[in-house]
């Protein structure tokens, strides 16, 4: 799966040490995965060398976007030095509602050439002033017989952009590559063998929904939906203060048996049910379409007790919660930097930015 993007040419993805690291600045926490790509058995394989987590206080990041720079720089020098962390080129995820991607087939151009022409192609489609977007472009194929190369049209507002990039320059880092969190949570999680799948990221403020087909990204969208919202229903509708209402939440969720509680749980589920469904039933209308076959879920949202089953019987597929580190042999190689705890703490993005370095 290659999803390729915006580039710093001057700082090398890969750390002199071979190691690439993923950054996922979420609206709980900051994030870290180590990974090195090498081969097992003559087929290449991912291992892991180091994870991390420092929470960050509310408000720091909302909806995808760094508000407190400050609060996120302070975390991330913490994540570094609480892990022994060496690597400074970092690969960062970005999550915005938004983003736009979109298909594009694109001249086979030099790419000087086709930076250039980008920004052409990109008003037609982009609902965004392109002074204050960043914009690339993902190639997925061989040129056609017209000389048309098949690809994907990214747009991101640039502000938020820059914003985490500072924050992460701050503490004495370097961006090397910036990478949408979809995209890194779709290598991560996304089964290639499997013809067409929906990856579903729930976090706090924002889900990331992504239909693949054999490992190419067809629908793509970041909508501000999670699992805040749900702890906030609990304590409008039962009582409970926030504290206690997300600790019920993540141990009883959609089991508890106070009817109260599973109709809070319900019903703040209905809104990103809806856009899942959309995005199906979008999906559907596409040139591409073909039945997506299952859903596969990641992010803290997803482990709500019940979630998966609710989502698959209301979208009438299987639906499982996937491992973040599926796709990484060697887990733990290096056990000193490492215990379970940190490898549990990784996110599907944070492992998906990392493996990316080898696209
Ligand atoms: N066991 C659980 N059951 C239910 N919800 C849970 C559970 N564990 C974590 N969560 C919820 O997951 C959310 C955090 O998920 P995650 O860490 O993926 O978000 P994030 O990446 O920090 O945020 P975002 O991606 O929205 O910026 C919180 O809303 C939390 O309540
Ligand atoms: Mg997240």
């Amino acid at each position: 799966m290659k999803h390729r993007q915006i580039c710093n040419p001057k700082i090398g993805i890969v750390n002199p040490d071979g190691h690439a690291i993923g950054v996922d600045i979420g609206a709980t926490s900051v994030r870290a995965a180590i990974l090195s790509h090498g081969t097992t058995d003559g087929r290449p394989s991912v291992s892991v060398h180091g994870c991390g987590h420092v929470d960050l206080p509310p408000g720091a990041v909302l909806n995808g976007v760094v508000c407190d720079q400050h609060a996120v720089t302070a975390a991330l020098r913490q994540m570094w030095s609480q892990n022994h962390f060496e690597c400074r080129n970092v690969i960062l995820g970005i999550t915005n509602q938004q983003t736009v991607v979109r298909d594009l087939a694109m001249p086979a151009l030099p790419h000087d050439q086709l930076v250039k022409a980008l920004p052409y192609q990109a008003r037609e489609v982009v609902p965004l002033p392109l002074d204050q977007a960043l914009i690339d472009w993902l190639p997925l194929g061989e040129a056609d017989p017209s000389g048309m190369v098949p690809g994907l049209l990214i747009a991101t507002p640039r502000q938020p952009v820059l914003a985490a990039v500072q924050a992460i320059e701050s503490a004495g880092l370097q961006v090397a590559r910036v990478d949408l969190s979809s995209f890194a949570a779709l290598r991560a999680i996304a089964d290639e063998n499997h013809g067409v799948e929906a990856v579903i990221d729930i976090g706090a403020h924002m889900t990331n929904i992504i239909i693949h087909r054999h490992g190419v990204p067809k629908v793509v969208r970041a909508v501000a939906r999670g699992g805040q919202e749900l702890t906030e229903r609990i304590v409008d509708r039962v009582g409970l203060d926030p504290e206690r209402a997300e600790a019920a939440k993540r141990l009883q969720g959609l089991q508890a048996t106070n009817r109260n509680f599973t109709d809070a749980l319900s019903e703040g589920l209905r809104p990103l049910l809806a856009e899942v469904r959309g995005s199906i039933h979008y999906f559907g209308t596409t040139e591409d379409s073909a039945p997506v076959e299952r859903l596969s879920l990641t992010g803290g949202g997803s482990a709500l007790p019940g979630l998966a089953d609710l989502f698959g019987e209301h979208l009438g597929m299987p639906a499982n919660v996937v491992a973040p580190m599926q796709h990484v042999r060697n887990r733990l190689a290096s056990k000193e930097l490492q215990n379970e705890d940190a490898e549990l703490s990784a996110t599907a993005v944070s492992v998906g930015l990392a493996m990316g370095a080898a696209a």
